[in-house]
């Protein structure tokens, strides 16, 4: 396993459609899957595509530990694989929350989102996982299986004025705290 250089935004392959993985559970993709999981830890992110890291295979990682000092108000999200990953709106609440992206170091930007899916896919060895997600966790899925089809959370902004540098933000009172670089803050507005 290795830790692996994070795309910035402007770098193309973060804009291109991720291929579907044709042999989940082989070697290669193992190895993916730990170098995508080493890398987020290493960047004390909560989750990570593999085009994030130039791989374009529709492979998503994520995980909240509850000890984390980096994110001390996110709930526990279990460390979770998801390859060719799927994801359905369920409900019709839609709640906007500020964001952050590995890719896009420095910002943040607040971005509405369906507050509960349903997501399906595969883990690392083949198998079938599907589940229900809301809040957070739900966020986090939501963001990275955007990066699976080239969208980046700013395309999904509304109020271009609720972007922008954390430091500004924080400075103008729009967010506070110090925020978890990726992908996403729970429960965090104005004040
Ligand atoms: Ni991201």
């Amino acid at each position: 396993m290795a830790v692996r250089a994070v795309l910035r935004m402007g770098h193309p392959q973060l804009r291109r459609r991720a291929n579907e993985v044709e042999r989940p559970g082989d070697e290669a993709l193992n190895a993916l899957v730990g170098d995508m999981l080493e890398t987020m830890e290493a960047a004390g992110g909560v989750g990570l595509a593999a085009p994030q890291i130039g791989v374009p295979l529709r492979v998503i990682v994520f995980g909240v530990q509850s000890d984390n000092p980096r994110y001390p108000d996110a709930p526990p999200v279990p460390r979770t694989v998801l390859v060719n990953p799927e994801i359905t709106a369920r409900g019709r609440d839609v709640r906007p929350e500020w964001e952050g992206c590995l890719s896009i170091p420095g910002m943040r930007g607040l971005v509405p989102r369906p507050e509960r899916i349903r997501y399906r896919g595969l883990d690392a060895n083949g198998q079938e996982v599907e589940g229900e997600a809301r809040g957070f966790h739900a966020r986090i899925i939501q963001h990275e299986c955007d990066h699976l089809d080239g969208i980046l959370y700013p395309d999904r902004i509304v109020n271009p004025e609720m972007f922008g540098f954390i430091e500004e933000l924080k400075a103008a009172g729009l967010i506070a705290g110090d925020l978890p670089p990726e992908p996403a803050q729970p429960a965090t507005g104005p004040g």
